[in-house]
């Protein structure tokens, strides 16, 4: 066996067992005074004013400049550029994961926010988290994409309780006719009772290819989504300005919605759970990640996955596909922390 497959099999059987455990943390109800009351009850939240409106422009400055570093002939002045051939290969138009981009500098100071860090050092009630390597998400109002609604959730309905908090840091106006973040509200609490029964995942065009093994996905068909509503959820779409943040439990049924409006989508994904979450194998992994600039899923302790996908294009590897970020973060003992690499003393 290649020490890749024994890697890959420790792996599925650490997954497996803690798929297996009861709740990783419990929360008493209690009235805590803040956002965490809105959460807690409704599975997500948005806060306000996290970063301000001229921190939030630098990030776009710098997430445009990014798309620009590709010599594809992007122009953000130029509609006719805002298209796949001038623009790097992303997921639904906008989300990068390949290319190294999660480990962009950008990725990682938008991370690294005191304010940030703060929210989910107070959700999760300490100091010792770890972050996931998230994508990079920018995005023109793209008039070339086939896009259909994709109501899914990023928890294995075999995990108990809240085990990944997902959250959204957002630089761009976002209003209705905008592209952005739509969440099913109220609908993680409903998420033991609607798995109580025999589930199939619906069979959309973006599922992934059942040997990428996704296990912390569940996509919702048109009934599922009626089954929510039903019970008293309610689909929104979050609306934001620059320097809003959003959260919501892994167990919340979400999508993004299609940009229709004028307004690029700039935001930055950021999760964090504790590290004690992580079992020593998850870590050996997620330092293996962090060390080949490799990106992660939404989870920061667990479902971590070093693949080495690369970005294709009209059936070739993308020429401009790269291993490593056009501008490296400044590694510091904070982020490698942060990263799982670095214990907490
Ligand atoms: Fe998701």
């Amino acid at each position: 066996m290649s020490s890749t497959e024994t890697v890959l099999k420790a792996k599925e059987a650490m997954e497996k067992s803690l798929r297996e455990q009861a709740d990783l943390v419990h929360f008493e109800p209690r009235a805590y005074g803040d956002w965490r009351d809105e959460f807690h009850e409704n599975g997500c939240v948005l806060i306000k004013n996290v970063i301000s409106p001229k921190k939030a422009k630098y990030y776009c400055e710098k997430q445009i400049q990014w798309l620009k570093s590709f010599d594809l002939g992007f122009d953000e002045q130029d509609p006719s550029t805002w298209n796949a051939d001038h623009l790097p290969v992303s997921f639904k138009g906008g989300m990068y994961s390949l290319y190294s981009a999660p480990h962009e500098k950008v990725a990682w100071e938008a991370r690294m926010e005191p304010t940030v860090i703060d929210i989910f050092e107070k959700l999760w009630e300490t100091k010792e988290l770890i972050t996931s390597f998230d994508a990079l998400n920018v995005m023109p109002p793209r008039k070339d994409l086939n896009w259909t609604p994709w109501p899914h959730c990023d928890q294995n309905q075999a995990r108990k309780g809240m085990q990944a908090v997902q959250g959204l840091l957002n630089f761009a106006p976002s209003g209705p006719k905008d592209g952005g973040l739509m969440l099913m509200k109220g609908s993680a609490k409903l998420f033991n009772e609607f798995f109580s029964v025999p589930r199939e995942p619906y069979a959309h065009e973006d599922a992934p290819p059942p040997e990428m093994k996704y296990q912390d996905l569940f996509l919702f068909s048109e009934e599922d989504v009626k089954w929510f509503e039903e019970r008293g959820c309610e689909l929104i779409k979050v609306n934001m300005e620059p320097g809003d943040f959003v959260l919501w439990d892994s167990r919340t049924m979400h999508y993004a919605k299609f940009p229709e409006g004028d307004n690029f989508r700039h935001v930055q994904y950021v999760c964090m759970t504790p590290r004690r979450f992580a079992t020593e194998e998850a870590l050996e992994l997620k330092k293996e990640c962090f060390e080949s600039w490799v990106g992660t899923t939404h989870w920061p302790h667990c479902n971590i996955r070093p693949t080495k996908e690369t970005p294709m294009r009209n059936g070739q590897v993308c020429p401009k596909h790269r291993t490593e970020p056009n501008e490296k973060p400044e590694i510091t003992d904070r982020l490698l922390q942060l990263a799982g690499v670095k214990p907490y003393n």
